[in-house]
């Protein structure tokens, strides 16, 4: 029987490029998401008939994991591969950053990973197999300014996959965590700033970028296959984290340089907005 895996957020962007990739490639796909329409339009799109799956799962709610976790069991007897996949954006400068940005950003990119860790650990372990990946973001790894609640969320994930990769290896489950740099996606209109100009340069980053989704998921897809534990996906990721790890000070300067560009630039537009408030 051909293998099984359930990505969370599939909805659209990366995690309906990855589950494209998974059905073409012959699995058994299980597409989760909280947008219901979408969920629908996905499914249709990928028109891939009885392997393709697909449940309302709110990574906030243990009780849709849990239902996840057994329409899994019941339909195709396991899993193979997790995707935690879904997740929301936030940005601006920390001394303007509300808690509840905090609250909703945690609660979803962090504690929504952790509970469908929680949910398919217990079975990957009495199965004696199976993949935890994590979408994380080379911001948990390099953590540029004006993003610090993105920033910590992420690097939270990297520091619970290399816990899991660890404490896991022994009952056969292998761990990956994703760390791509900016791609084109959705992943703006869920954006919560409150800088209107952070706002704008999300929009540039992830909106105009020139990346595409499905050529971040097709690297994602060989690595996973390479059972490989930290997946850079592109040339800008790998060069910025081995600049960080091997030339600090060359990276202190160069994030140091382009924090004040953009810091400046936020400084600016903040106060024409105040002044024409
Ligand atoms: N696009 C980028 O530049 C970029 C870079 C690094 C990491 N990432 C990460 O990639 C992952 C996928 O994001 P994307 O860029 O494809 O964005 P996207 O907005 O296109 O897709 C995210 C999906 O997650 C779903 N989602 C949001 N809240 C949810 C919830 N509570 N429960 C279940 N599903 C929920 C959305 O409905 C959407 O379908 C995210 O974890 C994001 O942080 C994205």
């Amino acid at each position: 029987m051909s293998q099984r895996i359930l990505i969370s957020g599939a909805a659209s962007g990366l995690g309906l490029a990855l589950a494209r990739r998974y059905a073409d490639a012959g699995w058994r796909v299980f597409l989760t998401d909280v947008d219901a329409a979408a969920l629908e339009q996905a499914v249709t799109a990928l028109d891939a008939g009885d392997r393709v799956r697909s449940q309302i799962l709110d990574v906030r709610s243990a009780d849709d994991w849990a239902a996840a976790r057994d329409a899994c069991v019941a339909a195709w007897g396991g899993l193979d591969v997790l995707v935690n996949n879904a997740g929301v954006a936030t940005g601006g400068s920390f001394a303007r950053t509300p808690i509840e940005d905090w609250d909703w950003i945690i609660d979803i990119n962090l504690k929504g990973v952790i509970r469908g860790a929680a949910t398919f650990v217990p079975l990957f372990t009495e199965q004696g197999h199976g993949h935890v990946v994590n979408v994380a973001s080379l911001a948990g790894l390099v953590n540029p300014p004006l993003m610090a609640s993105y920033n910590v969320v992420k690097a939270a994930v990297v520091s619970l996959s290399e816990t899991l990769r660890f404490e896991l290896e022994p009952a056969g489950i292998t761990t990956s965590v994703v760390c791509p740099s900016f791609f084109r996606t959705g992943l703006a209109s869920s954006f919560r700033t409150p800088d209107p100009a952070v706002r704008q340069l999300m929009d540039r980053l992830v909106t105009a970028s020139d990346i595409p989704a499905e050529r971040v998921a097709a690297t994602i897809q060989q690595q996973i296959a390479a059972e490989r534990f930290l997946i850079l996906t592109d040339r800008d990721g790998r060069v910025a984290y081995a600049v960080k790890r091997f030339l600090p000070p060359l990276f202190n300067a160069m994030v140091r340089r382009r924090g004040k560009r953009l810091l400046d630039r936020v400084a600016a537009a903040n106060a024409a907005a105040a002044s024409a408030e």
